[in-house]
């Protein structure tokens, strides 16, 4: 849908000037005409990566990466086509125009979003303004500093305050002929009270996106009762589960140390890049997500777990080396002695001592042997078995054979038992663990699973029409979760007899925690921001997804088709077509993502 213009795009690329660029990640060295660095695409020791302005390419001679400016940024930030050319066009100061099905739509969605980009920024100005310069913020200014945050750290992540006022700030956007319908859009208003806003009060932490623009806040209690803090919703540039506070200021720093720290808060994480561990990040008021964990993949392979060291932190620490498991990364843990969390270690003893503990981390396996450590400190076989049956579930999570063999192996020799029993055991832990056929019993007892295919189908409940304009391209059977495949067919019945809404789908809708679900995402308007953007995503993906699962299965048919059993059934033939034509499905799916 979103496509821009191959002048335009000629236009980008010619602007661009790629050493300066390139010069962004990496240091080059003039040598005659081209320059010449160190390939920031492998490791190597004597450099091989050239770049040559003249004819507006790179190429490095160890790993035969090259292209242009553009395929440059999309390798190094990895990122799309698209979104490589926007930050080219930004870079060189080149307004953007995008063409496409859907021209005018787009264009003006672009404009929207540039407005947010726009009020966001100036919010963040006029925020630090009122905490740095105005008697009204002078009390959180004081909370500030108490807490240890130098007037060099505040104004570098440009801390604000938001005032006591709940109208000021309409009044004040009004007043700058802002329209009270993109203000409702804006996430910084209550939906139901649109004159009030959802920070007062507070001390105020601009979040950026990876680049760099300012696209939500963070607010902190100072007084009086409330959340500690409170976050902005999802907006049509903010995606909570795809952003890491930080990380814009981090990234470079992530990719040059091969690591991130990643911390439970704003304050810790500004505590560490305080103590120059500036590859510090944290979520956003939820738990690590897959996405975080994809997005600090881009950036380095290892990821350090900072969290805090009370029961919820070793949680949420159990479950985050989960998801670098799965995202490919290796996790280390940093246990910070003697104090909640970074940033109390900070103010007690000065971040000179945080920036020292943050190198003393142990491996994700000892912390796991740690906590192991402790249940089988019950004594006997019942200690075993406990120690065992806490790590079982985190050695299955390892892809690679090799690391689960040797983790397992360790834990042996840890608890002093026969490492050949607890291979045994583990496979039959495996077993167990492997998924039966479902019986009927089993689907109306199972809950959901919560993740993006639960999203869409909350977001398709919410918003009717955009159901009526997608269920031509849905099938029940895109949905691999039970509970979500019967939540799907009671929103079409909804719709076959013009009960339109989230209360009559979460009615309608049998699992008692997908009804809530639905509920809770309609009362948050989770996707009121970009309802047809939201939509149109999942859609395509699940789309993708479900077709994926067709062609692995039909591949597995075609590679052990024969003739005499199947053969009058369906012939190779169909199957090779049926396969071909599935192909072509996923091309044009990846197409229509590329195009936007
Ligand atoms: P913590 O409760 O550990 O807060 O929550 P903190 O970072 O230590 O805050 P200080 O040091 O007391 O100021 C960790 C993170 O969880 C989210 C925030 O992102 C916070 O930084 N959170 C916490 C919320 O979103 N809402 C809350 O009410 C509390
Ligand atoms: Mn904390």
């Amino acid at each position: 849908m979103k496509r821009i213009p191959e002048a335009l795009v000629r236009d980008i690329v010619s602007r661009s000037d790629i050493v300066g660029v390139v010069k962004e990640y990496v240091r080059l060295e003039k040598r005659g005409a081209r320059w010449l660095g160190l390939c920031p695409f492998h490791n190597e020791k004597t450099p091989s990566f050239n770049v040559n302005p003249e004819r507006g390419f790179f190429y490095c001679f160890g790993c035969k990466k090259g292209g242009d400016v553009v395929t440059f940024v999309k390798e190094i930030e990895k990122c799309g086509y698209v979104e490589a050319l926007e930050r080219l066009a930004d870079r060189a100061g080149i307004p953007l125009r995008y063409e496409g099905v859907d021209d005018a739509a787009a264009d003006d969605e672009k404009k929207r979003r540039d407005a947010i980009y726009e009020l966001y920024e100036r919010l963040a100005g006029s925020f630090h303004h009122l905490l740095t310069e105005d008697a009204r913020g002078k009390p959180a200014l004081d909370y500030a500093r108490a807490r240890g945050l130098s007037d060099e750290v505040i104004a570098s992540f440009r801390l604000g305050y938001a005032p006591g006022d709940r109208t000021w700030l309409r009044r004040f956007l009004l007043g700058k002929s802002y329209s009270p319908e993109f203000l409702a859009s804006s996430g910084l208003f209550s939906a139901k009270y649109p004159e009030v806003c959802i920070f007062s009060d507070r001390l105020m932490f601009p979040i950026h996106d990876a680049r760099g623009r300012c696209v939500a806040f963070g607010g902190r209690l100072l007084a009086g009762d409330g959340p500690k803090y409170i976050n902005s919703p999802e907006t049509s540039v903010f995606r909570k589960h795809e952003n890491l506070f930080g990380l814009s200021k981090a990234a470079k720093s992530i990719r040059d140390h091969g690591r991130a720290v990643l911390c439970e808060g704003y304050m810790d994480a500004i505590a560490f890049h305080a103590a120059g561990v500036d590859y510090a990040v944290a979520p956003l008021g939820t738990s690590f997500t897959e996405t975080q964990a994809a997005v600090v993949k881009r950036y380095a392979d290892t990821v350090v777990l900072s969290f805090d060291t009370d029961q919820a932190g070793v949680k949420a620490a159990e479950r985050a080396i989960g998801l670098a498991e799965k995202a490919g990364l290796t996790a280390l843990v940093l246990k910070i002695p003697d104090g909640k969390d970074p940033a109390e270690f900070a103010q007690k003893y000065g971040h000179e001592r945080l920036k020292k503990e943050a190198e003393s981390t142990i491996t994700a396996e000892e912390f796991l042997l740690g906590n192991a450590a402790v249940a089988f400190s019950r004594g006997g076989t019942e200690g075993v078995a406990a120690a065992f049956s806490y790590l079982f579930p985190f050695i299955a999570e390892y892809t690679s054979e090799l690391r689960r063999d040797a983790f397992l192996e360790t834990a042996a020799s840890r608890f002093s038992v026969d490492p050949a029993s607890v291979r045994a055991d583990f496979a039959r832990f495996l077993d167990r663990g492997r998924p039966r056929p479902p019986t009927r019993t089993d689907t109306t007892e199972k809950a959901f699973t919560p993740g993006p295919d639960a999203e869409l189908l909350a977001a398709l409940a919410c918003h009717p029409a955009l159901y009526a304009q997608f269920r031509a391209v849905l099938d029940p059977s895109f949905f691999e979760d039970e509970a979500l495949r019967s939540g799907y067919i009671a929103l079409e019945e909804c719709f076959r007899r013009d009960d339109p809404g989230p209360a009559a789908a979460a009615a309608a809708i049998q699992d008692g925690s997908l009804s809530a679900f639905v509920l809770d995402r309609a009362a948050t308007g989770a996707y009121d921001a970009d309802p047809q953007r939201f939509v149109a995503d999942g859609v395509l993906r699940l789309k993708e997804q479900a077709i994926k699962k067709r062609v692995q299965k039909l591949v597995a048919r075609i590679r052990d088709y024969d003739e005499g059993r199947d053969g009058d059934e369906v012939s190779l033939n169909e199957l090779l077509y049926e396969k071909m034509h599935l192909d072509g499905e996923l091309t044009a799916i990846k197409d229509e993502r590329n195009g936007r």
